[in-house]
């Protein structure tokens, strides 16, 4: 009795996966032998989480065997990190940086072992230049610039004479805060309506960008125009906060945004958010690409930028599709 169970169960179980096998028509891409140790900074962020997913669906299709650590907000977590990667003698080691200072022991260290290092999202700041390949990352400034040169449009638009602005920064020492915040005050640096009332430092977190925005409407009530925030999550926590008072984001106040997620772009259909410039957290396959470069000893790009878009009420935002992170 017992044994017919036991024989039916089996039956079952290989019928199941002989279905599963038949159903699917995908290949396996080959192995290409490549061990990739890829350290991410965290998960702060839609845009940080859709990037970890990406990285590991190109390591997949491309048969790239990837070691993936999240070092949650932390520096030293990343150098141990790297330590690691050394130590397991990977082929390839690539990294986030959370912030730009700090990476030459480890660097040499990764040089040493013969190690080639490509830098994704973010640059560092560093005494040599051979200590990295490559980056592949978004050109931030230029999304500093490209929200600027919408905010002067809109200030046309409106006829405003004076536009006080408050500006919500991503991590300190980041290459993304910095780079944004240069472009953005470069470009508005030529417009003489343009006042920064103050840059708070929202550490490109959600719960930050709240308290950011409780503080500085507590500071400066109805004389702030525009709120320029580095990233979606930022903007995400500040709206809640600017619609408890009686100001309405999206037209009392000028909202600009910096990622393009998908609850971005729906508070942007919805009128509460008035521009979002685009930065593609879909770096994965440039990724690839580049460590079977370096595996193989051939030349990569230095620099690799995606392109990226600007999403605002200048345009049909109905048109603008479903975006994946
Ligand atoms: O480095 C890219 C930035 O980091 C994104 O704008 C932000 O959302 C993320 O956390």
């Amino acid at each position: 009795m017992l044994k017919n169970k036991v024989i039916r169960y089996l039956t079952v179980i290989l019928t199941l996966f002989v279905i599963a096998g038949c159903g699917s028509t995908e290949e396996e891409p080959a192995d290409t032998g490549l061990l990739l140790g890829f350290s991410q900074i965290g998960s702060e962020s839609a845009w940080r989480i859709g990037n970890t997913r990406d990285i590991e669906n190109s390591a997949d299709n491309y048969g790239i065997s990837l070691m993936l650590e999240n070092a949650n907000q932390s520096q030293e977590n990343q150098i141990a990190a790297i330590r690691r990667f050394i130590a397991y003698k990977v082929d390839v080691i690539a990294f986030s940086p959370i912030v730009e200072d700090g990476w030459d022991n480890v660097l040499m260290e990764a040089k040493e072992a013969g190690i080639p290092v490509i830098l994704v999202d973010r640059d560092i700041e560093t005494t040599r230049d051979d200590l990295t390949t490559c980056l592949i990352g978004a050109d931030f400034y230029n999304e500093g610039v490209m929200a600027a040169e919408y905010l002067i449009r809109k200030a046309d638009e409106l006829g405003l004479e004076h536009v006080n602005i408050v500006e919500i920064t991503g991590t300190e020492n980041s290459t993304p805060m910095r780079q944004r915040q240069a472009g953005f005050a470069d470009t508005i640096a030529e417009d003489e309506r343009m006042c920064i009332l103050e840059r708070i430092d929202g550490d490109f977190l959600k719960s930050r960008g709240a308290e950011c925005m409780r503080y500085l409407l507590e500071t400066y009530g109805d004389d702030i125009d525009v709120v320029f925030s580095h990233n979606d999550e930022m903007t995400l926590g500040a709206l809640p906060e600017i619609e408890k008072t009686d100001l309405v984001p999206g037209q009392d106040i000028i909202i600009i945004s910096i990622d393009g997620g998908q609850e971005a772009i729906d508070a942007l259909k919805a009128g509460r958010i008035n521009c979002v410039v685009e930065c593609t957290p879909n770096l994965g396959n440039e990724l690839m690409e580049t460590a079977l470069s370096l595996k193989n000893g051939e030349e990569v790009e230095a620099v690799i930028h995606p392109v990226e878009r600007i999403f605002s009420d200048e345009q049909d935002v109905s048109a603008i599709g479903p975006r994946g992170y």
